[in-house]
């Protein structure tokens, strides 16, 4: 049995102020929160205030991107080793914003991907489909692109030191969710193609979903056998929808 895995990603939002409230509310409502993993993916200049909140709690933390050099001469760029004195047990890679705004190509993501296992890390590999790539038939074609770069420099055997989430860019903060059967049939490609490659890796790695998931919808999600969780954006900021989600994977 695969544990349920729920991570939001604040993005570019918060403060001090908001973090702390934030943080607190959470905390305050993971009491027999004990069959679900939970973490909390923060803006890198405030990972280590975020670390000082979850100080003896069982909520992860994690950032949104890492380089994929170690140090050097990378202006703006923060390595897995700067994350690790932090306590990022998580990094995220190859999110559609950074693909889509940033010019981050499949090669970049499989590298970062490879950073991050290197520090112990365990990268979320984001992988997922544009509207027009979806009306086109191409979704699968899409999603097994972004997963071959992984597996083309790491090996199918290192997707177990990590964490798949497919989130079809067309569901992200815009509301539309994939309906359940949408994202299932996407996450059984995924773990099927995993399968004809290495059964143990496919039978064990988590494959979350993401794109507008909320407290409503969080359980019809979670209760398809190929979603084992959810990267959650919007819903994520407010302690009360995002305890509800991690509720709905406990
Ligand atoms: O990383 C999270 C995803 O981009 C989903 O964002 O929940 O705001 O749609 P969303």
């Amino acid at each position: 049995m695969r544990q349920k895995l729920v991570a939001g990603n604040w993005k570019l939002n918060g403060s001090k102020a908001s973090i702390e409230a934030l943080v607190g509310g959470i905390l305050a409502g993971m009491d027999g929160m004990n069959n679900v993993g939970v973490a909390v993916c923060a803006p890198y200049v405030y990972i280590p205030m975020t670390q000082g909140l979850l100080v003896g709690s069982k909520v992860g933390l994690g950032s949104q991107d890492i380089a994929d050099q170690d140090s050097g001469a990378f202006t703006g760029e923060v390595s897995g080793p700067m994350l690790n004195e932090f306590g990022c047990g998580y990094a995220i890679v190859g999110h559609s914003e950074r693909r889509a705004l940033y010019g981050e190509k499949d090669e970049d993501t499989a590298r970062k991907f490879a950073a991050a296992r290197k520090h112990g890390l365990k990268p979320i590999l984001c992988v997922g489909e544009t509207l027009e790539e979806r009306e086109g038939g191409i979704t699968e074609q899409v999603v097994a692109r972004q997963l071959d770069a992984v597996i083309a420099l790491e090996g199918v055997e290192a997707l177990v030191d990590g964490v798949i989430a497919y989130e079809p860019v067309w569901a992200i903060g815009t509301g539309k969710t994939a309906s359940p059967q949408q994202a299932q049939d996407v996450h059984a490609f995924i773990r099927g193609k995993l399968a004809a490659l290495n059964a143990n890796v496919a039978e064990k790695v988590q494959i979350l979903y993401g794109g507008s998931v909320k407290g409503a919808n969080a359980a019809e999600l979670f209760a398809m056998p190929d979603i084992d969780g959810g990267l959650i954006g919007g819903a994520s900021l407010d302690a009360k929808e995002f305890l509800a989600i991690c509720q709905a994977g406990n």
